[in-house]
C-alpha cells in the first residue's frame, strides 16, 4: 500500500501525559512502541526506562525519528526548534548538510538527500497529515479566521465554554466536519487506513469527531491542544508543544540517545517472534485502527508472548472498533476507569483507549 511509503506523520498528536499514566514506566523497564512521528520513542526516552524498541513498517517514519534524534544530539535547543520548523530559519538545509547528515545512517541520509524542500521548510510540519491540516486551516481561516484567533486567546475555561456555545459551535462548522471526515470524501484527500478503511465506531465519523472536539473545548483550553491548533491554524503554539519539543524534554532525551533501537517491520510479527517475557511497556499508538479484528487479535497474541507478567499496555483507537476476545479478557486486565479518565484528559480529542496490565 502506497501509504507505507510516504512520510505521513511528522509532529505527533498523542498526549504523553496521558500515555505515561497507562504505561507507568519504572526505572530499568524495557518498552516497545510504534515510531510514527517519533513522539512515542522520544517521550519514552525522557523516562528512566533501560531500553526502547521503536518499530514502524514505514521506513520514512523511522528515518524521521533518526533525523529528530540527530538534531537533538548535535544542535542546541534554539537551533533544534529552528531546524525542526517550530521557529523561523533560512539555514535549515545548511544545518542539515553540515551538522546532521554526518550523524545519520547511509540509508537515512539517502532518504533525506532527496527531500531538500521538506528539510528547508522544517520537517515537523511536512508529514502528509500535517500538510493536509495546513490546507484545511487555510480554508477554515477564510470562513472563521477571527473566531479561531479569539478561541486561542482564552485563559479561562468558563469564558471559552461560553464562546464555544454562543459563537464557535455552528451548523456550518458541523457540516464541514461531516464532509471532510466522511470516508467517501476523505479517501480523495488522504489515503490513510486509520481515516478511511476501518470506520466502524460511528455511522457519521465527522459528527462523532465534531462532538469530541466540542467536549475537548469544554474541558481543555484550546491553546493547550496541539491537534486543535493543527486543524485550525496549521501550526502549534509553544503552550501546546509536545514534551520532545520543550527544553526539559530536549535535555532529558539528549542524555538518553543510546537507549533506543529502531526496527523496520511489522510489529505483530516482531512481537510474535520475540523471545517470551521481554518487555514491561507497550505503547501501541492507534495501530489498532490500521488493522482488521483478526490482525488485532494476532497483535494481542504477540504482546502476550513478548510481555513480562504485569506489563502495561496502551492501545488507542480512532474510529475503528476493536474488541478483546472473551478468552483473552482474564489475561488483558483492562482498567475501564483509567480508560475513561484518559479519554477525557487527552487534549488531542480523537482517541479512545484500551489500557491495563498483562496477567501471566
Ligand atoms: C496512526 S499512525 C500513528 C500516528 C500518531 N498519532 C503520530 O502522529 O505519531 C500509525 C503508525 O503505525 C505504523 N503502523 C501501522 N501498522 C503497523 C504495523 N502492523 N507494524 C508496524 N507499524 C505499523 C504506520 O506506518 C504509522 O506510522
Amino acid at each position: 500500500m502506497d501509504f507505507y511509503k510516504h512520510l505521513n506523520y511528522s509532529l505527533g498528536n498523542e498526549d504523553w501525559c496521558v500515555e505515561a499514566q497507562a504505561l507507568r514506566v519504572n526505572s530499568g523497564d524495557r518498552a516497545v512502541c510504534v515510531t510514527a512521528s517519533g513522539d512515542r520513542p522520544l517521550h519514552l526516552l525522557m523516562t528512566d526506562c533501560a531500553e526502547v524498541i521503536s518499530i514502524d513498517m514505514n521506513h520514512a517514519q523511522n528515518y524521521l525519528f533518526d533525523l529528530k534524534m540527530a538534531a537533538i544530539a548535535t544542535l542546541d535547543y534554539e537551533q533544534y526548534l529552528a531546524f525542526m520548523g517550530c521557529t523561523p530559519s533560512p539555514h535549515r538545509y545548511a544545518i542539515y548538510k553540515n551538522t546532521i547528515a554526518p550523524q545519520l545512517s547511509s540509508e537515512a541520509a539517502a532518504f533525506w538527500a532527496s527531500r531538500k524542500t521538506m528539510l528547508a521548510r522544517g520537517v515537523v510540519y511536512q508529514g502528509r497529515v500535517e500538510r493536509l491540516t495546513n490546507v484545511i486551516a487555510k480554508l477554515l481561516h477564510v470562513f472563521r479566521g477571527a473566531k479561531i484567533k479569539k478561541l486561542l486567546t482564552f485563559d479561562d475555561i468558563e469564558a471559552q465554554r461560553h464562546f464555544v456555545k454562543t459563537e464557535w459551535d455552528t451548523k456550518a462548522l458541523r457540516k464541514a466536519f461531516e464532509l471532510i471526515i466522511h470516508p467517501s470524501f476523505s479517501k480523495h484527500i488522504l489515503q490513510d487506513p486509520g481515516l478511511n478503511s476501518y470506520v466502524e465506531f460511528a455511522n457519521k465519523p465527522g459528527l462523532y469527531i465534531y462532538h469530541r472536539m466540542l467536549n475537548c473545548l469544554n474541558t481543555h483550553l484550546a491553546k493547550k491542544s496541539a491537534l486543535l491548533q493543527l486543524v485550525f491554524t496549521g501550526k502549534v503554539l509553544p503552550d501546546a508543544y509536545f514534551p520532545y519539543l520543550t527544553l526539559d524534554g530536549y535535555t532529558k532525551i539528549r542524555r538518553s540517545t543510546g537507549r533506543v533501537n529502531v526496527v523496520r517491520g511489522n510489529i505483530v510479527e516482531y512481537l510474535t517472534k520475540s523471545e517470551p517475557n521481554q518487555f514491561d511497556c507497550f505503547s501501541m499508538s492507534d495501530i489498532a485502527s490500521y488493522m482488521p479484528q483478526a490482525i488485532f487479535e494476532a497483535l494481542l497474541r504477540g504482546i502476550h508472548n513478548a510481555a513480562k507478567p504485569n506489563a502495561r499496555f496502551c492501545i488507542r483507537e480512532f474510529i475503528s472498533k476493536r474488541s478483546i476476545p472473551r478468552e483473552w479478557q482474564a489475561i488483558y486486565k483492562r482498567d475501564p476507569l483509567l480508560e475513561k479518565k484518559l479519554e477525557q484528559e487527552e487534549k488531542n480529542f480523537v482517541y479512545r483507549f484500551i489500557v491495563g496490565d498483562i496477567q501471566k
